[in-house]
């Protein structure tokens, strides 16, 4: 950012939301300093929207039931989200236990949290591990590597696939789906012909998946989507609709995310050799490292909330209606809660970063997205003892609500 010596204007902060300064995305950490020190409740008019940045705030309005994701519930007709173009995206999204609140999020939820248990995850491992050995042992074989297309990337997404049994074959038009999807989360800046993409992915993935859950309702295999049709059939609260919709959530939701914080963390690494060294010592210290990670930067950097009534943040007047941009990334770097918060530090103790969000949205992915990371960075430090830059310089993607990079090309 340019005049972090000067207050910050109007002007800045509504080209930082509209993404117009791709600059201030390279390194938005100076902005949010500003925005906690001098605003950290800001009005921006033109959206009629609040930008909150504190962590006690940020982490208030995701706990708070006043905050809403549904805004049809404070209209007195239904709203029409998007225009019928984009039917197959509304009628994916609609159900997703994201954008809902309680009772309905409370019933997908539950639902989906008896397939994703510690037992789902201790029996994922093996095969975690043998993902993330197989692409970096592919890595090697290349001369200029490429982290994020090459391993960051097909990890995740190679394993969510795997835990939902989608079959060898179809995993190639599985990564095109989830990507086109993947997309529709950062809403900010898609145009006609992306929504149109994801529209038509939308379609095509929802009549697959509806192939696979009637597949499973007749001969049941061993995999989360069995095992969520299991407790269906007990206890009949899922329509078919929202069953689909909400395994297509699971493959979207850790797509954008743990490729992130996989390639974060080995840009980290590369720019904090020291840490790396620390790493191969002592491998004891790798969960608090993925910790520190997540905190320093955030895959998620936003997330948003409606005011449901009207509610006092402070001496912040929010009204009823007014939408809430909570700033996860700068959260993360609040000095009243994490000391020297500008250090990356892989000890650091007591580590309450919002990256996976707090209160009823908490991530249900979290779990798995810190084992994948983890195994990750067993597997590339046993494998890559020495890490530089290779190629360009990093570039940071010019999103808003992610951050991740563009490429990462490394040397050993
Ligand atoms: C929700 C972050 C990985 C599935 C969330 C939210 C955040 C988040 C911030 C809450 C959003 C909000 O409250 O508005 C992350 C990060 C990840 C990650 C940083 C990786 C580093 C995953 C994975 C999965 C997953 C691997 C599943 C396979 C979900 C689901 C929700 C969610 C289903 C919605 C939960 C609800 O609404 O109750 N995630 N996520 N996430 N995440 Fe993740």
């Amino acid at each position: 950012m340019k005049n972090t010596s000067q207050d910050l204007t109007e002007q800045e902060i509504t080209a930082f939301f509209n993404a117009y300064d791709p600059l201030i995305h390279q390194d938005p950490y100076p902005f949010y300093t500003k925005m906690l020190q001098d605003h950290p409740a800001y009005f921006l008019k033109e959206r009629n929207t609040w930008i909150i940045s504190k962590h006690e705030h940020v982490q208030f309005i995701l706990k708070s039931p006043m905050f809403i994701r549904e805004q049809s519930r404070l209209e007195a007709e239904p709203v029409v989200m998007d225009p019928p173009r984009w039917r197959n995206i509304n009628e994916l999204v609609q159900d997703w236990m994201l954008f809902r609140d309680p009772p309905t999020h409370t019933r997908l939820r539950s639902h989906v949290a008896y397939a994703f248990t510690p037992k789902t995850l201790e029996q994922s491992k093996p095969r975690i591990r043998s993902i993330a050995e197989n692409l970096a042992a592919d890595m090697l074989k290349e001369t200029n590597p490429e982290v994020i297309h090459d391993f960051a990337f097909p990890l995740p997404v190679m394993v969510i696939a795997d835990m939902l049994g989608v079959p060898q074959e179809d995993r190639n038009i599985f990564k095109r789906w989830s990507n086109s999807l993947a997309r529709l989360l950062d809403v900010t800046f898609l145009s006609e012909e992306q929504l149109d993409e994801g529209d038509l992915a939308a379609a095509e993935i929802r009549d697959y998946f509806r192939q696979q859950v009637r597949e499973r309702q007749k001969n049941p295999k061993e995999d989360i989507i069995s095992e969520i049709i299991h407790v269906e059939n007990k206890e009949h609260l899922l329509s078919e609709e929202e069953l689909i919709n909400n395994c297509i959530l699971l493959l979207v939701a850790g797509h954008e995310t743990t490729v992130n914080l996989i390639g974060n963390g080995m840009k980290l690494f590369i720019e904090h050799p020291e840490s790396y060294k620390l790493l191969h010592h002592q491998p004891e210290l790798i969960p608090s490292a993925v910790e520190e990670i997540l905190r320093y930067e955030s895959p998620v950097q936003f997330t948003n909330r409606t005011a449901g009534e009207d509610i006092l943040l402070g001496d912040t007047l929010i009204r009823r209606g007014q939408e809430v941009f909570v700033s996860l990334g700068a959260a993360n770097r609040d000095p009243a809660v994490f000391s020297d918060p500008h250090h990356f530090d892989i000890t650091r103790k007591k580590n309450r970063h919002l990256s996976f969000a707090a209160g009823p949205h908490f991530c249900i992915g979290a779990p798995l997205a810190r084992l994948e990371a983890i195994t990750a960075f067993q597997v590339l430090l046993k494998q890559y003892p020495a890490l530089r830059f290779s190629g360009p310089t990093p570039i940071w993607r010019n999103q808003i609500l992610f951050r991740g990079l563009e490429a990462l090309h490394v040397k050993m």
